[in-house]
């Protein structure tokens, strides 16, 4: 017998970490656009919360908010990204910050970042939430002036903060880590998904606050 269930509570990222992390990014934008204006581009539905609160902590009177909602996952596998909703500004000549929720493999951010840079924004910016640093990436480099990460995170299938899991658990105000529980004998055995090495990242601090697991 095997199922699905998140680690226990607060343990990986607490809601209070990713409010602190989120006013942090929110003062560095606050001064990368001061006297200018900013279209925040956030990518639906993951960085919907993340998305939001910058746009509400960020200092900027001449702030425009737009969404664009990409399709690439079913449960914990990977599809080619599919453009589902597309962004309504003009983002030509414009200050543009995409909002994600995580790079993973950047499957997703390597297919939307060339096609808003083809449109001639001034500057293009990207913030996401988390980073995966270990995963081998399908692209080096992303057409952007700048990239921002909230925490570098160990190779794990993490819910919550408007992560999910087949649209589950979105809503959690932490962000956890998906386990496999199986029991045998009536012992359970807890198992991260994704459960390549390493389970803990130590190097690769430069932008962004690590977390463990
Ligand atoms: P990519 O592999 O960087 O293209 O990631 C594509 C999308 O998959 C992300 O924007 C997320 O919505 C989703 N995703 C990737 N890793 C995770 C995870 O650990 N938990 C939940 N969703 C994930
Ligand atoms: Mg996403």
């Amino acid at each position: 017998m095997s199922e699905l269930r998140l680690g226990s509570g607060e343990d990986f990222i607490s809601s209070a970490e990713i409010a602190e992390r989120t006013s942090a990014l929110a003062d560095y934008y606050t001064d990368l656009y001061r006297g200018e204006d900013l279209v925040i581009l956030t990518v639906l539905k993951g960085a919907a919360r993340f998305g939001l609160n910058l746009g509400t902590m960020i200092r900027n009177p001449k702030t425009v908010e737009d969404f664009v909602r990409m399709k690439s996952m079913e449960g914990t596998t990977q599809h080619e990204p599919v453009y589902l909703i597309e962004p309504e500004e003009n983002i030509k000549g414009r200050n543009v910050l995409v909002v994600e929720d995580i790079d993973d493999s950047r499957t997703t951010l390597s297919k939307l970042m060339p096609r808003l840079r083809d449109q001639g924004p001034a500057r293009l910016d990207l913030v996401s939430l988390l980073d995966k640093p270990t995963v081998e990436k399908v692209v080096e480099d992303l057409p952007c002036d700048d990239i921002e990460y909230g925490f570098k995170i160990a190779d794990r299938f993490v819910v919550g903060h408007g992560l999910d899991w087949n649209g589950l658990h979105r809503g959690l105000a932490h962000i956890s880590v998906a386990h496999n529980v199986s029991i045998e004998d009536g012992e359970e055995y807890w198992v991260p998904l994704v459960p390549e090495e390493p389970s803990r990242i130590t190097s690769n601090s430069d932008s962004g606050f690590m977390a463990s697991v």
